[in-house]
């Protein structure tokens, strides 16, 4: 069913990709994004949960209520959490509950595998974080509110919410004030040293800073989340994946002020599919490379994306200076509404206070396939390739591509970047020095069939 809905959803984009004039009702491509059942691989372990209760079934429920939780949104129920949490991880078939209809506030808290058993978290109900930066022991906490480590197998789900409550922490950021120290802030979610994890219908929002953290984890699936914070936080991006590989994100809808996914070093095999973006500042590779250091990506593919009011579209960012490189990356299937550089590589980011200065050496970006990618631009260079003299961008591969401005007045820019564009490819991109045919052709039917080192191996 799921397979023929999405064959659907294709017939659908692409019928509206050939038609050129397309009509970006949200609604419509909303609800094709929605609507599709996402293919779970091992749908028995969505088990039905029973509501209240000790041990029903064969499953054993540890309420954090039963642990004297209060959930009024004010008590501080960090104690009950931690104890239930023991309970839990120790038990055996135990299902962590946070019920439904109620708010519980939550001080920053670690909480730690391994556990007993595959363990459910099963957040209905809404976890808060205190609001007050003042309260913030940095030593203590470092940058983790709700942080989960070393746990395999385990599965979060409920339709609850994580609420970071940031707005003071954003008001504190440099970048909302410059009269403000630069200090770091916390991530609402993170899932850290941990393998074999679900995370299924949960709302991640107003993210002290990043909102939700996937950090040295394999063989993470992430279906039907969503990431909400305002558009003018700072630095709270949405979904960021740093040194974690086989990591499936679908069905997921993010509206924040910075990334709404970014993926940075030591990742591979990352896969996005269907997922809606905006507000925000796009789907990004990076950054990588900042003081001098070591960035590597590879594998990395976004298959149907609609991003709406972004500030960047489909980015890959590097500092200069940085060594190592991002191969093996295919965005595909993508629509775009009023989103300023829809394509771009940025081999000269810098998101300092100070100008970066010019440096040689520079992360080495190649393989990199655009396809499918149409919708409209707010900005003029609806695709740009902006990389270093000294480490040039190499194997890009255009295909199928219509951006617009809305006055018509779309431009490509590209600085030493060699590849080829074939199909359609409005505004055409002459700029981009074409390399061997023969060799992006060859190069481009491998990514057709990807290598195995890039094939994510999670069902999808
Ligand atoms: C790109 O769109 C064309 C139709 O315009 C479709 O046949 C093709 O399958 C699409 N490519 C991918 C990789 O989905
Ligand atoms: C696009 O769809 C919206 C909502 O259905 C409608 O209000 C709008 O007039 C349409 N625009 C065009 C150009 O057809
Ligand atoms: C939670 O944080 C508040 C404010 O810093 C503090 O007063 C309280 O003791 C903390 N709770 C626990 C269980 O540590
Ligand atoms: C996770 O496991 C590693 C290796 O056993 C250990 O060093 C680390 O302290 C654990 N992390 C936490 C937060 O317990
Ligand atoms: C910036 O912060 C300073 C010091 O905290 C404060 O006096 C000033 O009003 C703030 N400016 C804005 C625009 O919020
Ligand atoms: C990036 O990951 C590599 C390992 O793949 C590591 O050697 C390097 O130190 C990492 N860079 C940073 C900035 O952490
Ligand atoms: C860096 O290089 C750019 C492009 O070559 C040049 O325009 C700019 O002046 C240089 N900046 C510095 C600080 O050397
Ligand atoms: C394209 O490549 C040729 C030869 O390698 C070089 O002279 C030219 O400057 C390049 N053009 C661009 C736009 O990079």
């Amino acid at each position: 069913m799921a397979k023929i809905l999405f064959f659907l959803f294709l017939v659908l984009l692409m019928g509206a990709l050939g038609a050129g004039n397309i009509n970006f009702s949200d609604e419509v491509i909303l609800s094709k994004l929605e609507d599709l059942d996402a293919e779970e691989g091992d749908e028995a372990d969505f088990f039905d949960l029973p509501r209240w209760g000790a041990d029903r079934g064969n499953k054993i429920l540890v309420n954090v209520d039963s642990f004297g939780a209060v959930g009024d949104g004010s008590s501080d129920d960090t104690k009950a959490f931690v104890d239930a949490w023991k309970q839990a991880c120790s038990t055996p078939k135990s299902v962590f509950l946070v019920p439904a209809g109620r708010s519980y506030l939550v001080n920053a808290t670690r909480f730690r595998g391994p556990c007993a058993g595959r363990l459910r978290v099963q957040i209905e109900g809404t976890i808060i974080a205190p609001d007050d930066p003042k309260n913030w022991d940095f030593t203590k906490n470092g940058r983790i509110w709700l942080g989960f480590f070393n746990l395999t197998g385990a599965l979060f789900q409920g339709g609850g919410v994580i609420d970071g409550s940031g707005s003071k922490w954003w008001a504190a950021s440099c970048k909302k004030n410059k009269t403000n120290p630069c200090v770091a802030a916390p991530t609402a979610l993170t899932i850290y040293t941990s393998s074999g994890i679900k995370v299924k219908d949960i709302t991640i929002q107003n993210g002290q800073q990043m909102n939700f953290v996937i950090s040295r984890s394999d063989s993470i699936q992430i279906n039907g989340v969503k990431v909400s914070a305002s558009e003018d936080s700072p630095n709270t991006d949405g979904i960021h994946i740093t040194e974690s590989t086989n990591v499936v994100l679908q069905n997921s809808r993010i509206g924040t002020g910075d990334d709404c996914v970014s993926i940075v070093n030591a990742s591979s095999n990352i896969k996005m599919k269907r997922i809606y973006c905006g507000p925000g500042h796009g789907i990004s590779i990076g950054s990588l490379g900042k003081d001098n250091s070591v960035g590597i990506v590879t594998g990395v593919v976004l298959d149907n994306a609609f991003l709406k009011g972004t500030t960047n579209g489909l980015r890959i960012k590097t500092w200069q200076g940085g060594s190592g490189y991002v191969r093996g990356v295919r965005f595909q299937n993508v629509m775009m509404q009023d989103v300023s550089n829809p394509i771009i590589i940025d081999q000269f980011y810098c998101d300092s206070p100070k100008s970066c200065q010019n440096q040689t050496s520079a992360v080495e970006i190649s393989e990199i396939v655009y396809r499918n990618v149409s919708g409209t631009s707010k900005s003029r260079n609806v695709i740009k390739f902006a990389c270093s003299d000294n480490v040039p961008c190499s194997h890009i591969v255009l295909n199928n591509i219509n951006l617009e401005t809305r006055d018509g007045t779309a431009e490509v820019y590209c600085n030493s970047a060699t590849g080829i564009g074939y199909g359609y490819i409005h505004p055409s991109a002459e700029c981009l020095n074409s390399s061997d045919k023969k060799i992006e052709q060859k190069m481009d039917a491998e990514l057709d069939e990807p290598r195995e080192e890039y094939i994510v191996h999670s069902e999808l």
